[in-house]
């Protein structure tokens, strides 16, 4: 029989999974959260930690809440429904913090208050669905089968709208992804409302009188084309084709877009500019940066450097990869993602060559 275990939670990791320990060893339980006592039942064990099941709350947390949705639990999609936007708040921050800490070895990391999200549910503009035998919903936690989904309370009602059009229509097996609204099949921001603040506070963190903005991994150019009036030139780097030509489309003469080799044309673009006078943004996917493009911009560090990060460790490791000749200035996240374990961050990095 599985093993029951008594703990009191003291820390969420990023993921979502409340922390408690037994026996010296850290144990993951999902769905609770710090200061609860509960009773778990341990499904994974390893040398060093345990995944557990919550069996019972013994003592619950002040910060615990119902969640609306009533697929939560069941769902993969998220993870902190239980808790209370202030509380899911602050231990996106924390946790930021802990990965700079951590993996980036930045002893006081310059947090800057997290950006929450106006809208705390429906505010997804796009979700993709999976269909498989007359099911029509998202994947399961931790299983790879699917759940039925009639509606989903942290998507705008312009895309739950679409899901009851698809599921009327009793579609193929397959994926389907649904939009608040048409547009080009690339990638795009997901929270209209916390993308906005995120472009505002790169605006307000760029230098005046810049000649030349380098938009790596800048998908359809979400970034960049707000972006216009501040630089002389600017030049978006994809390897997506469909989102260069996204962004190629209505651009004017100083905006160049191009897909491949994305750290060729970066040092190729940085080797011939005034660094004083040049910003990079980089948003790259989770993965974080390859190594090519950490080290062209080792080999050139200009004046500022943007990185929008989708997650906290790997954020960390490039911050720290970076090397001697960046300064991190600060480092702000965002709620993009609210019930669900997803953050959002923005770092702001200064070489010599700013001043
Ligand atoms: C998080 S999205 C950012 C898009 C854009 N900045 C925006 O706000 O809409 C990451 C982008 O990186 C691109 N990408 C991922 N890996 C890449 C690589 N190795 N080289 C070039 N582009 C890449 C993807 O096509 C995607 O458009």
């Amino acid at each position: 029989m599985a093993r029951e275990v008594e703990l009191v939670i003291d820390d969420i990791a990023f993921g979502g999974k409340g922390v408690g320990r037994a026996e010296g060893k850290a144990v993951f339980v999902p769905f609770t959260i710090d200061g609860e006592r509960v009773a778990a039942r341990i499904v994974r064990e390893k040398k060093s930690f345990a995944e557990a099941e919550l069996v019972r709350l013994e003592k619950s947390s002040p910060e615990r809440v119902a969640p609306p949705c009533p697929y939560f639990g069941r769902c993969g999609g998220c993870s902190y429904q239980h808790m209370g936007y202030e509380h899911q708040l602050h231990w996106k921050s924390r946790q930021v913090a802990q990965a700079l800490q951590r993996i980036g070895k930045f002893r006081e990391p310059p947090l800057q208050p997290i950006v929450p999200s106006p809208l705390e549910y429906g505010y997804r503009n796009r979700i993709t669905v999976h269909v498989e035998d007359g099911v029509v919903g998202f994947f399961r936690r931790d299983l790879h089968r699917l759940i039925d989904i009639e509606q989903c309370p942290i998507s705008a009602p312009e895309v739950n709208a679409e899901l009851t059009s698809l599921r009327a229509r009793r579609p193929r097996d397959g994926h389907y992804t649904l939009r608040a609204r048409s547009g080009p099949r690339v990638f795009s921001q997901n929270n209209d409302a916390v993308a906005e603040k995120l472009a505002e506070a790169i605006a307000g963190l760029v230098p005046a009188g810049q000649t030349l903005l380098m938009d790596a991994y800048c998908g359809a150019g979400f970034f960049a084309k707000r972006l216009l009036g501040k630089f002389a030139r600017t030049v978006g780097l994809d390897w997506d084709i469909h989102a260069i030509a996204a962004a190629e489309a209505g651009a004017g003469p100083n905006e160049k877009y191009f897909a491949g080799d994305l750290a060729g044309r970066l040092a190729a673009e940085l080797s011939q500019a005034d660094p004083a006078l040049t910003t990079v943004i980089v948003d790259p996917p989770a993965t974080g940066l390859q190594e090519e493009v950490r080290e062209v911009l080792r080999a050139y560090p200009v004046g500022t450097l943007l990185y929008v990060s989708c997650n906290p460790p790997t954020l960390a490791r490039d911050l720290a990869e970076l090397g001697a000749r960046w300064t991190l200035r600060s480092v702000q996240p965002f709620d993009m993602f609210p019930q669900t374990a997803e953050i959002e961050a923005l770092a702001h990095l200064t070489s010599a060559a700013s001043s």
